[in-house]
């Protein structure tokens, strides 16, 4: 960690990538993907991980379970409704955690209160502090959300807080649901509370806000400049419509503008890279390449005059070093005659934890990989681990293919596939172009009918021995799964995708045979 000077006020940074996140259309993960992602933002250390919303199925409820589990140093909340079933469902997704939060919400603005919950202001108040009452029964870290914050009476949600607050919540929480706020406002918005809320001066104030106006991070520094002591935020900004504010530029804006703000996190921000980079993979979503701090040109300098600069020092152009968000320059290269040592340590610079098993099966494809291309990068290694340590059992696994395609006549596609059992079984199917014809076998052998909703095939770096990289994101049942695969040959990373895609679905179809419902995004 490299937080410079110690006497710096230290804001929380609340991670709701699980949550807030999660809840995005086009943004599911599956159980082992949250577990991951759950991982790499301990070792990002945040200070607290809203792991999901217990209540919304039992798929969530089991996910927040499983991730309360596993982590030790940062808090692990659940969101709640401000209903004793929504309660429960949090406590008992968070009975083993090391530290739990339960976080309760209720809207406080005039148009969610008339029109969503159709209670008037005083029945409100006396939920949020019921319900705090409640949850503190079972938790002593609870944090309380006014949803609907910035559109609702200032002076309402200053006595709703101080009521929570009195019934014993820890933090209270001002969102900004719909990003409606300018910056100046949200700041001084935060003062207001903080100099009109009884008893805010023992609990913590926190900020959420939303990114629709592209303000979500603006706000939160304005948020913390007044005082806010913690911002709600989520990897690469992802979240509901326009997102959440990005974890990764608010704690670099604190980081860099240290001198400004006078406020600092206790993120690695050498971690800050390789989550980015999970959040992708994992969701199939990627970031624009001029994302600021993770975007692929964030870094980069094209034009003549600034490489001159660059040259001659690096501060001329770029305010911080790629090294601080774990972006390495120098890296030793990899290829053929590596040996596993130095294929671990960079597989640990970059963030995966793996056991010795998929260490042995990532080891093997690297050494393939490297036979095929002289230099195997970062972002190589990176797509072979989340391709071999496939976060899902194979029920379906990839024996062989064929296919005979041409300008004339329409493609054809061989498959065959080994079931989970043992059993091999072919399909060749016709289609309109090689990948059409494969998956339309693929869908045959399996029996099911996918929607194919999302098909996107680059190569991993530049030169014709790169590898291709396909995410695919199919959808069935009003469910949606992402797959991704890599080869050096793009049909292949294409069929390798799709059945990875399949093989999520397949595993939680099984699931949701022993736990109904299971990660249902209903809120
Ligand atoms: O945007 C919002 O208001 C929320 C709350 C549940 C905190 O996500
Ligand atoms: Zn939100």
């Amino acid at each position: 960690m490299s937080n410079g000077n110690d006497n710096r006020r230290m804001v929380k940074i609340f991670d709701t990538t699980l949550r807030d996140g999660e809840q995005a259309p086009g943004c599911s993960m599956n159980l082992q993907e949250k577990l991951e992602v759950a991982r790499r933002l301990e070792k990002l250390g945040v200070d607290i991980m809203e792991a999901g919303f217990p209540a919304s199925s039992p798929g969530d409820l089991e996910a927040v379970k499983a991730i309360a589990g596993i982590v030790k140093d940062s808090t692990v909340a659940g969101l709640c409704r401000c209903l004793e079933k929504d309660i429960d469902a949090g406590r008992a997704a968070l009975a083993h955690a090391a530290n739990p939060r339960l976080h309760i919400f209720l809207a406080t603005s005039p148009i969610h209160m008339e029109y969503k919950l159709k209670m008037t202001a005083d029945q409100v108040l006396a939920q949020a502090l019921a319900m705090v009452k409640y949850a503190k029964k079972f938790c002593s870290d609870v944090e309380f959300s006014a949803e609907d914050a910035f559109r609702s009476d200032p002076d309402f949600v200053c006595k709703v807080f101080g009521a929570a607050i009195k019934a014993g919540a820890t933090t209270v929480n001002f969102p900004d649901t719909v990003g409606y706020a300018m910056p100046g406002e949200f700041g001084d918005r935060i003062r207001y509370v903080k100099e009109h809320t009884p008893g805010i001066e023992q609990v913590d104030l926190s900020v959420h806000c939303h990114n629709d106006l592209g303000l979500a991070v603006a706000n939160s520094l304005a948020a913390i400049a007044n005082g806010a002591d913690q911002a709600e935020c989520t990897v690469n900004g992802i979240g509901e419509r326009a997102g959440n504010a990005s974890l990764e530029e608010i704690v670099m804006s604190l980081r860099v503008r240290r001198d400004f703000v006078g406020a600092d996190t206790r993120i690695d921000s050498t971690q800050i890279y390789s989550a980015s980079r999970l959040v992708t993979q994992v969701t199939g979503v990627k970031v624009q390449p001029n994302k600021a701090i993770v975007g692929e040109n964030a870094f980069a300098h094209e034009a003549g005059i600034h490489q001159h600069g660059v040259l001659a020092n690096r501060a001329t152009y770029e305010i911080m070093t790629p090294e601080s968000v774990g972006i390495s320059r120098n890296q030793m290269v990899l290829g053929k005659h590596s040996g596993r040592h130095a294929f671990e340590d960079r597989l640990k610079d970059l963030g995966f934890t793996v056991d010795a098993e998929t260490l042995d099966a990532v080891f093997a494809e690297f050494k393939l990989l490297a036979d095929k291309k002289k230099v195997v990068s970062d972002r190589d290694i990176e797509a072979l681990v989340m391709d071999t340590a496939s976060a899902v059992p194979e029920t379906w696994k990839l024996d062989h293919w064929a296919v005979n395609t041409g300008s004339a006549l329409g493609a054809t596609g061989t498959i065959r596939l080994q079931f989970r059992d043992g059993k091999f079984s072919k399909e060749v199917s016709m289609g309109d172009g090689p990948i059409d014809s494969i998956f339309k076998a693929i869908n045959q052998i399996v029996g099911k009918k996918p929607e194919l909703e999302l098909y996107e095939i680059g190569a991993i770096t530049g030169g014709s021995s790169s590898q291709g990289e396909t995410m695919v994101k199919i959808g069935w049942e009003n469910r949606h799964y992402n797959g991704h695969g890599v080869s050096t040959d793009v049909v292949e990373s294409s069929i390798k995708a799709y059945l990875s895609a399949i093989n999520a679905m397949e595993w939680e179809l099984s699931a949701a045979s022993h736990v109904e419902g299971v990660n249902s995004n209903e809120k």
